[in-house]
């Protein structure tokens, strides 16, 4: 059983106000979803990008899997409250995904295998690989960066995030996406196709919600702030320093979200 890096109850709320249906559409266009395909996202949390995926898969089917009872929770509730009938949840580790002889037409992930590191992810694409039909696709999207491209630069950040995130590994990769063609590579998949999209574009004062998002981030991660810089005040500086960007003018913060696909 592996751990989620973000685990927090306030987690949810996250998932649901940072996910925006014209960003996930657009991504979606680089995935092939033909009508009536069974479709399975791995890492699903609330489902709120399972909901836009079902809108876009006419009479197809999605599963969404997470282990996260209570997000899946909220992704129930969701679905009823729409009245949607082509989407069914699995609560379980994607490691072990206890599905037995499922195939799926396609299955897909995003926004998760950052949460895993190389040796989690190259696991979570064996087993993409073993759910999908012969023939079937496995297209994971992820982040580069998580704004952590900065301009101008401010070389007393970067020593910051640099400490930060070579001490989460591998509970988090803040450079998943560009490895995302190699483990697709060594893991055997043909017709690799990467594509490459903005994910956060930040120019100048961020919009509200998107400044809250990344408040409940380091909210949700404050104790491992307090952990690798020592204390509270000093973890308190750099979350400052950090969240201080998107109130400024003067500052452009973006990362890229890469889209990998493979055959199986
Ligand atoms: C950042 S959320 C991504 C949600 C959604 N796919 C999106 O793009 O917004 C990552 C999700 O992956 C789930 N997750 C992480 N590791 C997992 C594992 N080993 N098995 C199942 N789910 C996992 C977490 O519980 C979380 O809900």
């Amino acid at each position: 059983m592996t751990t989620y890096l973000m685990e927090d109850p306030i987690e949810a709320e996250r998932l649901e106000i940072k996910t925006k249906r014209e960003k996930v559409q657009r991504e979606l266009e680089y995935v092939p979803l033909e009508p009536g395909y069974s479709v399975l996202e791995v890492g699903c949390g609330t489902g709120a990008v399972t909901r836009i995926l079902s809108d876009e898969l006419s009479l197809g089917t999605v599963v969404g899997l997470d282990f996260s009872l209570q997000r899946l929770q909220k992704a129930v509730h969701m679905v009823r409250k729409e009245g949607r009938k082509n989407i069914r949840f699995v609560c379980s580790d994607l490691l072990s995904p206890g599905l037995g002889k499922a195939k799926f037409d396609l299955a897909y992930s995003r926004c998760t295998f950052q949460y895993l590191g190389e040796e989690g992810g190259k696991k979570a694409l064996k087993k993409m690989k073993d759910l999908v039909k012969p023939g079937g696709r496995v297209v994971v999207a992820d982040v580069d960066g998580v704004c952590l491209f900065r301009t101008p630069v401010d070389p007393v950040r970067e020593v910051y995030l640099e400490l930060l995130f070579s001490k989460l590994e591998p509970t988090f990769d803040a450079y998943m996406g560009r490895k995302l063609y190699r483990m697709f590579l060594e893991s055997g998949f043909k017709d690799i196709r990467v594509d490459l999209l903005p994910y956060y574009l930040i120019a100048g004062r961020a919009d509200p919600t998107t400044v809250r998002v990344w408040e409940m981030k380091v909210e949700i991660i404050r104790d491992h702030l307090d952990r690798i810089f020592g204390s509270r005040t000093k973890a308190d500086e750099v979350a400052n320093r950090f969240l201080a960007d998107f109130e400024k003018e003067d500052v452009l913060l973006y990362n890229t979200l890469f889209i990998v696909q493979g055959v199986s």
